[in-house]
């Protein structure tokens, strides 16, 4: 579709940034917290980049006053955050920490100090390892009123400042790598466990929400879903039908239950006939039913392409973790589909193809399938960045980038798209978990690296003088 005038975005839109808990808060073992998940598993020999952990991070805990006054100087209007569910629950359940609660208090006021919007994620993938080891985690139903336990402890405190809540970041990412593909904690290569964990995690994503109509009731709350809209190869007919396939697959098997509360027939009836299919009981379509979103929380970052893969065909493939171009290989699910590349885009030094379209489609289908507002919770490029003399980032593959998906989403709303806010991902560098910190997304760069935290300094890239005037303008200039 082509417009001859774009749309302008909505007055309050929220123009913000984000971040994770682990990423950049460090003081692992501060104030009362518990060990996550994530604590351990970094400690694990060739678990992570050059070992890289989230001990020290970029010290966000400390010096969150120094970050969210760069934010204001930006004039951001938004700030997702996600909360260390093992601060303010050492053991995950049990005895709350005053001390952990009072860190996130201390940061909500700052932003709002700077009419910063606080939008909270409760759940980045920082699982308190005790659940873990007490029961397996999201394999066990009685991590749903855990989280429910620490979600109501959130509501109650923070409800009253805080708005937009986001249950669970990327439960397709973190159960995926975490299940399948064995490159998150726990560590398991299962299909079996990991539909089933999956089904755990959304019985809690949707108990959660059920309990925020309780409690927050003016608030808005919806999960942020990785969504990477799959493209077929060509129209060869098998190849579409692959494309069926992976949209059942990786989108509809998750997004259709957030909406509706129900699984994609055809997928569930395979999975099922593979043997895998999550145990469903009685009560569980109900609470589901009953847990939709008032959103549904996008991260974007790429699309994909999909081919017609055998039964004996392509498998699981290698991630580039590294930035050495070229350094992934071929994926897939046999049977179903295979991940191919795509000759139309460019990608980045992981690997991940750029494609700004992808994220107008993204929407698109979200809006026609689920009529739902959307929030872009996640957005950005990870690329390596020099620090030049006079403390100078020329960043503007990242301008080009950011640009890009900003104009993506202008049509987007053009098209009839409701969408509310845009996060790019992220407001500083961070760690990327699986990538150390050579992969940066900020627009403040931190002076540290994966061998040494040096003096963990904020320094302004360009890009962060470009998203200060998008916001400026309400994105008319970008
Ligand atoms: C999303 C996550 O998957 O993508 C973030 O929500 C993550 O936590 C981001 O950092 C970028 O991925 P990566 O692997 O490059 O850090």
């Amino acid at each position: 579709m082509f417009h001859e005038k774009l749309e302008k975005f909505p007055k309050d839109f929220l123009w913000g940034s984000a971040s994770a808990a682990y990423q950049v808060e460090g003081a692992w073992e501060e104030d009362g917290k518990g060990l996550s998940i994530w604590d351990e598993y970094v400690k694990i020999p060739g678990t992570t980049f050059e070992g890289t952990d989230g001990s020290v991070a970029v010290d966000h805990y400390h010096r969150f006053k120094e970050d969210v006054k760069l934010m204001s100087e930006m004039g951001l209007k938004a700030y997702r955050f996600s909360i260390a569910w093992a601060r303010i629950y050492p053991e995950g359940r049990g005895q709350v920490n005053e001390l952990g609660l009072k860190f996130y208090d201390d940061l909500i006021n700052e932003l709002i100090k700077y009419n910063i919007e606080p939008v909270i994620t409760a759940y980045h993938w920082d699982l308190p390892k005790a659940l873990q080891d007490l029961y397996g985690g999201w394999e066990s139903r009685e991590v749903i009123d855990d989280f429910n336990n620490y979600c109501v402890t959130l509501f109650k405190r923070y409800g009253d400042r805080v708005k937009y809540w986001v249950t669970l970041n990327e439960q397709n990412v973190f159960i995926g790598l975490g299940y399948s593909t064995a490159l998150h904690p726990p560590g398991v290569k299962d299909t079996k466990r990991m539909l089933h964990a999956n089904h755990i995690a959304s019985l809690a994503n949707a108990k959660a929400i059920q309990s925020f109509r309780e409690i927050v009731k003016d608030g808005k709350i919806g999960p942020s879903f990785a969504y990477g809209p799959v493209y077929p190869l060509d129209c060869s007919p098998e190849n579409m039908l692959a494309f069926e396939n992976a949209l059942e697959h990786n989108n509809h098997w998750w997004m259709d239950v957030y909406a509706w509360g129900k699984y994609p027939k055809i997928m569930f009836n395979e999975l099922k006939r593979r043997g895998v299919a999550p145990e469903i009981q009685p009560g569980d379509l109900e609470l589901l039913k009953a847990g939709k979103p008032d959103f549904m929380g996008v991260n974007y970052y790429q699309s994909g392409v999909v081919a017609s893969n055998p039964l004996d065909g392509v498998g699981e493939g290698k991630m580039n973790t590294t930035g050495k171009k070229g350094s992934s290989s071929e994926s897939g699910i046999p049977g179903l589909f295979k991940n191919v590349q795509n000759p139309y885009l460019k990608t980045t030094d992981w690997d991940w193809t750029i494609d700004p379209t992808g994220l107008r489609v993204a929407l698109r289908r979200i809006t026609n399938r689920y009529d739902l507002p959307v929030l872009i919770t996640e957005n950005g490029l990870g690329a390596y960045d020099t620090l030049e003399e006079n403390d100078v980032i020329k960043d503007e593959y990242r301008i080009d980038y950011l640009r890009a998906h900003v104009e993506a989403c202008k049509e987007a709303v053009t098209d009839g798209v409701d969408l509310i806010g845009y996060c790019t991902w992220s407001f500083t560098d961070l760690l990327s978990w699986l990538n150390g910190y050579q992969k940066r997304y900020g627009f403040v760069y931190v002076n540290r690296d994966e061998h040494s935290e040096k003096d963990l300094r904020r320094i302004k890239k360009d890009s962060f003088y470009w998203y200060k005037k998008v916001i400026e303008t309400n994105g008319e200039e970008f």
